[in-house]
């Protein structure tokens, strides 16, 4: 399977899409790594992504994670789960669509809404209605994810498995 990736395939989409749920198990059928650009950029920093938007902004953020995926981008192809607002820069879009085969996973509001609602790990939805907030980002950056190679349905009653699989046939 390994020499039948040549690209590394990464998984765009909004926070609660099962970006990384699907990615690691998308990785395990095509027997590569699977990364998380956020989770780099924690390692890296040895902070959370919380803490690096509380100390250092949001645009420090978005530049580090440019630059960790261009780096993740040019090493062998893997799946490569990438933060919600990532596809968003056109360097980035760029940079995906020429080293990489983007899949939009797409969830619908609710879904989205009932898996982040409980985690506090999402520093842009620390607002006083952070369901409304989600609701305006996905408005936002639909006409962007719409422009990933692929889009695979992501809704609940889809099983983690089943998604990961119908990516593989996509
Ligand atoms: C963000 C999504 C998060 C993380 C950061 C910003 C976004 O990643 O990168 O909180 O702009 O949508 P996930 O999509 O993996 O939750």
């Amino acid at each position: 399977m390994t020499a039948r990736l040549k690209k590394t395939v990464v998984m765009v989409g909004m926070m609660g899409a099962g970006k990384s749920a699907v990615g690691r198990e998308l990785a395990r059928i095509l027997g590569v790594d699977f990364v998380d650009s956020d989770a780099e950029i924690e390692t890296a920093a040895n902070a959370t992504i919380s803490e690096i938007f509380a100390r250092d902004g949001e645009a420090f953020f978005r530049d580090k994670e440019a630059r960790v995926i261009a780096r993740l981008l040019g090493s062998t192809p893997s799946v490569l789960s990438v933060g919600g607002g990532a596809f968003l820069r056109a360097d980035t879009r760029a940079l995906i669509s020429e080293l990489g085969v983007s899949v939009w996973l797409k969830a619908d509001l609710e879904t989205l809404w009932q898996r982040v609602r409980r985690k506090d790990s999402r520093p842009l939805l620390r607002t006083a209605n952070p369901r409304a907030t989600l609701a305006g980002l996905m408005a936002e950056r639909e006409p962007s994810y719409a422009q990933a190679d692929l889009m695979v349905d992501a809704r609940p009653e889809y099983t983690i498995e089943d998604t990961a699989q119908k990516t593989v046939e996509a």
